[in-house]
Parts: C-alpha cells; structure tokens; sequence
C-alpha cells in the first residue's frame, strides 16, 4: 500500500506558528552535475519536500498566513525540455495538485517577491546556502522598501533561519510521517533479511550491495538514503565504508549498514553478522556486549529523558565491555573520564532520523540536551571497532567492528523499535543464516 506524507498538515503546522507579518521563503535545492553534462538523479531540498511534496529542481516555496497562504515558483511547462528531462507539473500542476494558492514560473519570484514581502517584517530564510539566492532576496527587499515608501507597508528587517520553527516541528513526526516511516524501515528490514540469506564466503561485497539496492526499488523505495556501507572483516573498522568490493570470507563478520529511502523519508539499520553463518567465540563476546550497550540505551529512550543519556549509556556499558574484553584497564569512570574508550568506540550513539538520515533538529537548547518527546524518531547505534593493526588488543580481537543500529519511534510510554523484524541476537542471526 502506497502512504505519503501529509504536506498540506505540515504546511498548517507551520502556518500556525506564523505572526500575520511573518513569511517563511525556501529554495529548492541546486541539481549538480555529476560529470561532463550528465546529472545525478534529483534529490529535493528536505525543508522543501515536507512542505510541499515538490520533487523537481528550480523551485521555490513563499508562506505567509491569510486568505492565499501557499505560494509556489517552479519550472514552467517547456514540451522541448520535457522531451529532455522529463514531465514537468509547471504552475497548473502546482495548483491544481499540490494546493498551491498561487503558482508562477520560477524565472518570477524576484518580481513577485517585491510584491509578496509587502507587509512582512519577519523573514524566515536561510542566508547563506546559495550565494545567487541570496542576492535575488536582497535584490527583491530593496525593491521592496522602494514601493513601501508609497503604501507605507512594512518590508523585512528580521531574519531567522529554517532551523528555529521549521526544523523543530520536522522534529516532532505526525501520524502521516510514522506511517511512512514505517514503511521505509519494512523495505529496509527486507533488504537486510534478504543480505544475510545471501552472503557467504565467496560472495563479493558489491553482490550484497546490489541485492540490497534492488530490494529497495523492487518494494517501491526511492533507493538507499544513504551511502549503503557492505563491510567484511577489518573492512567493518572504517566508519564510512562505501567502496563495497571486496570478497566476503568464511570467519569474518559482515557489517551491513543500509536504510531505505521512502517518500524521500529514511530507515537506517546496521546488523553485523558472520559470513559463514556462526559466530567465533571472541567476535560473539564483543557482540554481546555491543547488543547490551544497545539495550542499555534503549531504557533512556522515552519521553521527558535528555537526548543525551542513550549516548552516556552506550559508552558506560561498551566501556563495561572493553575492560572485560581486556582492551582497557579499569576503573570505568576513569576510562570513561579520560576518553580512552574512544579508541574503540569514536561515533555519537544516534541521531534524529526523518527526510534526512540525520534529521534537522538541535539536540541541545542552550546548555541542556534537549528532552526526547514523543513523534521523535531516533537511530541508536552502538558499535566496537578493533583496528586490525591495534598491537594493544588481543590478538583475536583485531580486525573486528561491530555495530548495531534500530530505528525508534519515541513515545508517551516504551519506544516502539520500527526496525525490530531484522534478526538481531546470536542466536536468532544464527537460527537465521542456518535456514
Ligand atoms: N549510516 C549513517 C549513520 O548510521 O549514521
Ligand atoms: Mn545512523
Ligand atoms: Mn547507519
């Protein structure tokens, strides 16, 4: 079953919160080249999308509260671009199904724009990403405060970025967002299913990467969010291995971290399995310990608890796990104070997760980690890495990483893990690999 996103509930949230002289304008992203003249796929803007389901580049989006809130500039329609580049909705599509109040080409918004900012005096817009916009923003104001001097109308003389409303409101995940979510982390839990039923020795790591990807499209996803990491053995101790080409040999672990993009929304889930099927006695105990660092974290996930206390509780008990793997010396607090856990453990425990895999929002206010609340959806992601050539570890735990990593919706009571359906104990990786 196909959900998508609520746009025009988001465009009300928004809308909501907005003074009378307060207006939020947002540009679509740039689409680069990725050599000579030949483009990558279009991925929209995140703040663009939530507002207004708007998948193609040259865009952008005017809201200001009243009678016609809903402004919208976008590529006109154009039959010999078309034959290019595809089917454009032009202004009447962005009417007629996508709720705009009014739409015009995109080669207007600066002269519409002097129009528009009549009468506003707040500006929500993000100076500083694109140096022309920001320009034809000025441009437009100047022109702006020239008509003002007739009508006596207020034009802008405050600024305040995306990230104060906007950000935090994509924070907070309405029914709309969940269901696709959910759907994204039922692709995702498909595509890892689908990798350790088919990765053996033998097996190449882009074989697994591809069968992942393809799961992802076969099940109606956009593609991976992100750069999908397929890591073998000592391969799984770089953080951000995307070069995914190796072969997978019999007694080493497999690092697998992939989500699935849905509704340009994202699932992101590690499992770290043996190739062969069964775990060797030291990969199974860093495992334990990385899987009870994750469930320690787990216990912070609820509403009221500062962000930060699932990232603390991971680092307690992997460092609990480390003096016990012999890779440091106690005591934990000490370990924990003078940061030498970060030798195996150096990456944050989560992130916000939504449009982007690590979602808008600030996670701390002021000084304080800011308080988890229900609708916020959460990656926690323990992890051990032991570099193959750490001379100070145990031999037999060199060349070993291992993370684990769900998807957890915040709630007013447990946290509901949307990744649960993907084999994550020994025993059940094992039941599993053995079928
Ligand atoms: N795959 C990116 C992350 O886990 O944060
Ligand atoms: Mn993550
Ligand atoms: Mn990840």
């Amino acid at each position: 079953m196909h959900v998508r996103p609520d746009f025009a509930h988001h465009r009300q949230r928004l809308l909501e919160r907005l003074g009378a002289d307060e207006a939020v304008l947002l540009f679509g992203a740039p689409h680069p080249l990725r050599n000579g003249d030949s483009e990558f796929r279009y991925r929209p803007d995140s703040d663009v999308y939530w507002l207004t389901g708007w998948e193609q580049s040259d865009c952008a989006v005017f809201l200001r509260p009243g009678e016609a809130p809903f402004t919208l500039f976008v590529q006109p329609k154009d039959k010999e671009r078309e034959t290019w580049t595809g089917r454009r909705p032009g202004p009447e599509g962005a009417r007629e199904r996508f709720g705009a109040d009014a739409a015009f080409p995109i080669e207007k918004v600066a002269d519409e724009l002097v129009r528009l900012l009549q009468g506003v005096r707040t500006l929500h817009y993000a100076f500083g990403r694109d140096h022309d916009n920001d320009l034809l923003l000025l441009g437009a104001i100047q022109r702006a405060q020239k008509a003002a001097r007739k009508t006596f109308l207020d034009t802008p003389d405050g600024f305040i970025g995306p990230a104060r409303l906007l950000h935090d409101l994509r924070l907070i995940k309405g029914p709309d967002e969940i269901a696709v979510m959910r759907e994204a982390a039922r692709i995702t839990g498909e595509a890892h299913r689908a990798a350790m039923k088919e990765a053996r020795p033998g097996r190449n790591e882009r074989e697994i990467e591809a069968l992942i990807e393809w799961t992802f499209r076969r099940e109606g996803g956009n593609g991976p969010g992100y750069g999908t990491i397929v890591a073998g053995g000592p391969n799984a101790c770089i953080l951000h291995y995307i070069e995914n080409k190796d072969v997978l040999l019999d007694g080493d672990l497999l690092l697998i971290d992939a989500g699935c993009e849905y509704e340009l929304y994202t699932g992101d889930v590690t499992r770290t399995f043996p190739v062969g099927g069964k775990f060797t006695e030291p990969q199974r105990r860093v495992y334990e310990h990385v899987l009870a660092a994750q469930e320690a974290s787990f216990a912070f996930a609820r509403a009221g608890q500062p962000y930060r206390a699932m990232h603390d509780a991971s680092v307690r008990r992997l460092t609990e796990g480390m003096i016990d793997l012999g890779l440091l010396q106690g005591p934990v607090d000490d370990r924990i104070a003078d940061d030498s856990y970060r030798k195996y453990y150096m990456h944050g425990t989560g992130h916000w997760l939504g449009l982007d895999v690590h979602d808008a929002g600030a996670y701390v206010r002021g000084n304080t980690s800011r308080p988890l609340v229900a609708g916020n959806i959460v990656t926690v992601e323990p992890g051990l890495y032991i570099a193959p050539d750490d001379m100070d570890a145990p031999r037999e735990l060199r060349g070993i990483g291992i993370r684990i990593e769900d998807d957890l919706l915040i709630t007013d009571g447990e946290p509901e893990n949307l990744t649960r359906d993907i084999p994550k104990t020994v025993s059940e990786i094992e039941a599993f690999c053995a079928r």
